[in-house]
């Protein structure tokens, strides 16, 4: 335990010394467009952030600013509450090949920034390439993300912090499982998506990443209506195609899983109705009994010292302000009710004859 705690002090320690974080290198095709996150810290929100273009701090050149028009081949977007500025670069061309700069502008002193590289290569040429870097999920359901790479050598799949998975991890609250059965394809599966899962993540072979962003929605509810006739003719048709087989298999049990669902909630509520039921009969029986008992009981109320009193001085029992206090109401066995001794001018006194 000592040794977790230890290891979490580091990490964080680490984290906070890197105060702008992207991808080291990134390999493209011709024609690509291509997506680059970089995370800064909480107190660069309000910065400026811009891409510059060369290999050496000092002398690269501006290509974007967050305070400045997007041009045709490159624009900027800076998501604040994630804290992430991220670089959108299209049409890529063997000559977009070069170091950049995701900087941070800082008016009073040097300018922070971390430099990654990009390389540009022919179609189908690229060591670790995605089709779409961007994928949709919905909560609670499972995502595919299909890399090719071309070589040997492990491959992982990140969080854009820098947790790893090797071969199978939660990541968040997703569990994340890969496939590498089919050669060429490394296939990350994230299954049980939820809100944590949103956000960018990097495939990683041989020091090249690839950034994907994962989006995760709700369903859309009107699919499932839609889907729900299609179950009954595809039902009675002919099953021959084993594609809409398999479809119609898991629109079945989406459809089972809902039922089941609805028939849990309603049991519950039922259950729970009836046991709040049960409860308040039992309550108001209770409280009934509470009421009832003295009258049942063999016991019987006799109210006595009834004081009326003109002089408060003389009479103890009698407050300044009041002049009749009602006090001492005692319960007395049936046979006996007793009377209270108090002087005859002070004390007008009733009793309750038992039953
Ligand atoms: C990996 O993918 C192949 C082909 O899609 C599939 O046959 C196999 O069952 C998968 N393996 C695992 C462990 O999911």
């Amino acid at each position: 335990m000592p040794l977790l705690i230890t290891l979490i002090l580091i990490c964080a320690a680490l984290k906070g010394i890197q105060s702008v974080y992207t991808v080291t290198h990134v390999a493209v095709e011709i024609g690509d467009t291509l997506q680059i996150p970089c995370q800064y810290e909480s107190h660069y929100t309000n910065h400026v952030k811009y891409l510059c273009r060369g290999y050496a701090w000092g002398s690269c050149d501006y290509v974007i600013r967050t305070d400045q028009r997007d041009s045709v081949k490159y624009s900027i977007s800076d998501d604040k509450s994630q804290r992430i500025v991220t670089f959108t670069f299209k049409n890529l061309q063997l000559g977009d090949a070069d170091h950049y700069w995701c900087n941070i502008e800082i008016r009073s002193g040097r300018d922070d920034g971390e430099r990654f590289q990009l390389s540009v290569n022919d179609k189908g040429k690229s060591k670790l390439h995605v089709d779409s870097q961007w994928v949709t999920g919905y909560f609670g359901d499972e995502v595919t993300i299909y890399v090719r790479y071309s070589g040997s050598g492990f491959k992982q799949w990140c969080r854009f912090d820098g947790t790893c998975i090797f071969n199978t991890g939660h990541i968040n609250e997703a569990w994340v499982t890969t496939n590498t059965s089919v050669p060429g394809v490394f296939a990350v599966t994230m299954s049980g998506l939820q809100q944590g899962n949103i956000g960018w993540y990097w495939a990683l072979f041989q020091g090249l990443q690839m950034p994907v962003f994962l989006d995760v929605t709700e369903r859309p509810t009107t699919t499932t209506i839609a889907t729900t006739p299609a179950l009954s003719t595809a039902t009675t048709e002919s099953t021959s195609d084993s594609s809409s087989v398999t479809t119609e298999q898991r629109r079945v049990s989406v459809v089972i899983k809902a039922a089941a669902i609805v028939l849990g909630s309603l049991i519950f509520i039922v259950a729970a109705s009836l046991v709040v039921c049960y409860w308040l009969k039992k309550h108001t029986k209770k409280s009934e009994e509470e009421q009832r008992s003295p009258e049942e009981s063999t016991d019987v109320p006799v109210y006595s010292n009834i004081c009326k009193a003109p002089k408060p001085q003389q009479n103890p029992c009698v407050d300044k302000d009041t002049e009749i206090l009602y006090s001492s109401v005692s319960f007395v066995p049936n046979q006996a009710s007793r009377k209270v001794n108090a002087k005859e001018e002070d004390v007008v006194y009733s009793t309750l004859a038992p039953r």
